[in-house]
């Protein structure tokens, strides 16, 4: 294992504790669908948009408790995301995270409701004094997140993703949909450890570049993997975007085309952390991880 995934396993174990410990309990009368937010929350994944928050706030010295709260927001949203893209009227995908779909597993309805919660439990969570001492700053954060997720931010990416060739099937719109529907959240999750660490706007704007040229490849990796990858490493079914009529990356550019302009973005994403030298160096690490990826 790689420095950077040790790093990010770190993470991960955080932030899995912290949503443990938010998330309620599966008891009473609303087991069902509390096991069932549970199930998926709290089911692997590489939590890549909390190891954003944590490390961005970390550079800055932010408070690690207030950023695992935001973190934790984040990856609830992220975890919705993944159950609604899943069901049969989306993507209709039997394996995620290694493990049988939340649908598959549980129910439709259970699915759909469970995405619900944890999709509003995110602004609860957001909305509460222990995230953070400045409720404007809440505020902030609450609105930042509404906007990455929702209708003009990553559910219009998801609307673009099912309208298919309706959106054209060119640079221009696929480029668009990805930067919405994955670009998004990952922004946020990189703006939102910034913004817990009071960074300057110069040091935002840089970051925020970053996040824009990070979210893009990692779009584009996951295009790659669906082509490319085998279920055994990405703990979700391949080979379904063409079949599905999807349009993206690999299906526009194709393979080769695709991975060169991954090697681009990933240059200009590590050129833009030039302002933080070596502070910035876990973060030069995660764009090798993207590109390199296997799950
Ligand atoms: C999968 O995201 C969906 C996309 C936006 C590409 P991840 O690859 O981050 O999935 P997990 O969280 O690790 O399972
Ligand atoms: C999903 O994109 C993006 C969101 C859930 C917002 P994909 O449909 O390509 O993700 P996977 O491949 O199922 O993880
Ligand atoms: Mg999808
Ligand atoms: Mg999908
Ligand atoms: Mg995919």
């Amino acid at each position: 294992m790689s420095r950077f995934e040790t790093r990010l396993k770190e993470a991960a174990e955080r932030i899995n504790t912290a949503l443990d410990g938010l998330l309620p309990r599966d008891q009473g009368p609303e087991s069902r669908l509390l096991s069932a937010m549970r199930y998926s929350a709290l089911a692997g994944g590489k939590r890549l948009r909390p190891f954003f928050t944590l490390e961005v706030g970390r550079m800055f010295d932010a408070d690690e408790g207030m950023l695992l709260r935001v973190a934790s927001a984040i990856e609830c949203v992220h975890t919705y995301s993944l159950i609604h893209d899943d069901l049969p009227c989306m993507d209709d995908d039997d394996l995620r995270r290694g493990r049988p779909t939340l649908h598959r597993q549980y129910d439709e309805a259970t699915a759909l409701l469970a995405g619900d919660a944890l999709l509003t439990f995110a602004f609860e969570l957001l909305a509460e004094p222990a995230t953070h001492t400045d409720p404007q700053m809440r505020c902030k954060l609450i609105l930042g997140l509404a906007k990455a997720a929702g209708a003009l931010g990553m559910v219009a990416g998801q609307a673009a993703d099912m309208a298919g060739a309706d959106i054209g099937s060119d640079l221009i719109a696929v480029t668009r949909m990805n930067r919405l529907k994955t670009g998004a959240l990952i922004n946020f999750a990189v703006e939102a450890g910034a913004m817990v660490g009071c960074a300057s706007e110069a040091e935002k704007t840089a970051l925020m570049r970053y996040a824009h040229d990070v979210g893009l490849a990692f779009q584009m990796v996951d295009d790659l993997l669906d082509a490319e990858g085998v279920a055994r490493d990405t703990g979700k079914a391949v080979g379904k975007d063409k079949d599905r009529g999807k349009v993206n990356f690999v299906t526009v550019l194709g393979a080769d085309a695709t991975r060169e302009r991954i090697g681009m973005l990933a240059n200009q994403a590590k050129a833009h952390l030039g302002l933080f030298g070596h502070r910035a160096h876990i973060l030069t690490d995660a764009v090798d991880f993207i590109v390199q990826r296997r799950y």
